[in-house]
């Protein structure tokens, strides 16, 4: 497959978009050091300061309609727990959609985009952003009590290389799961990994809030919320609070 390796990007998805738009294959990585203008989930912005993280974003392809595009999303936070997990022994775990948090903060996240025509995807950008090496003062304010790197959580200081080329390869052997036998067995390792699923919850939308039983994920990869009054609430997007 195709790397692409950059010292400093505004941010490696719209590199990648640019990329794809001229033709690159499906399976290409772009990394990079440092990204000045770093995307987050919901407009937010995700801080990837030099040398500290694993910042990167793939190219895909996947033969789906865009609703189900979240599950090759839900597919790349289990494939990275994973291979923390084993690289590093360290116990992540996935809160809805794709957070991966180490001793309830967050040292992971992801952000996946869309460009989709007549109603097909045609290709899929998957932006990782893990936190490695960084201190807790090297988080901005609103973070630090959030957030956290793989070293501050666990104390070992971690080889990026060996991470990122595990992730990739834990992507790999995912996304072929997927492709033969459907979302079955990556919700499954999803499922087991997580931390945000049979919990009280509290979840902040866009322009809702919701408090109930993180109950189930369906197919599409939604979270279905067991209000107080009994009924089932679907949601697709979302912040969940597990501290209440
Ligand atoms: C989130 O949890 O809000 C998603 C964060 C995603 C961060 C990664 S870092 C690599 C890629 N490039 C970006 O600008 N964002 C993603």
């Amino acid at each position: 497959r195709k790397i692409y390796y950059c010292d400093s990007v505004s941010t490696t998805n719209e590199t990648a978009k640019e990329l794809a738009r001229q033709g690159a294959a499906e399976g290409a990585v772009v990394v990079a050091e440092e990204q000045t203008g770093g995307k987050g989930r919901l407009g937010r912005r995700w801080f990837a300061p030099k040398y500290k993280g694993i910042w990167f974003s793939l190219i895909l392809c996947p033969p789906v309609l865009p609703p189900e595009a979240n599950q090759v999303t839900m597919l790349a936070a289990v494939a990275v727990a994973a291979a923390i997990r084993k690289e590093t022994g360290i116990a992540v775990g996935i809160k809805w959609p794709n957070d991966l948090l180490v001793s309830g903060r967050k040292i992971c996240g992801i952000l996946t985009e869309l460009s989709a025509e007549m109603e097909r995807i045609n290709y899929m950008v998957v932006g990782i952003g893990i936190n490695v090496n960084q201190e807790q003062t090297d988080f901005p304010e609103e973070f630090r009590e959030s957030a956290a790197s793989l070293r501050t959580a666990s104390g070992i200081k971690i080889n990026r290389v060996k991470l990122i080329r595990a992730a990739l390869a834990e992507f790999e052997q995912w996304y072929e799961i997927w492709l033969e036998r459907g979302f079955t067995p990556v919700l499954a390792s999803w499922k087991e990994m997580s931390v945000s699923l049979h919990c009280q919850v509290r979840i902040h939308a866009p322009n809702k809030s919701w408090e109930g039983w993180a109950e189930d994920i369906d197919s599409d990869g939604a979270l279905l919320l067991r209000l107080p009054g009994g009924e089932l609430q679907r949601v697709i997007s979302g912040e969940v609070s597990l501290r209440m």
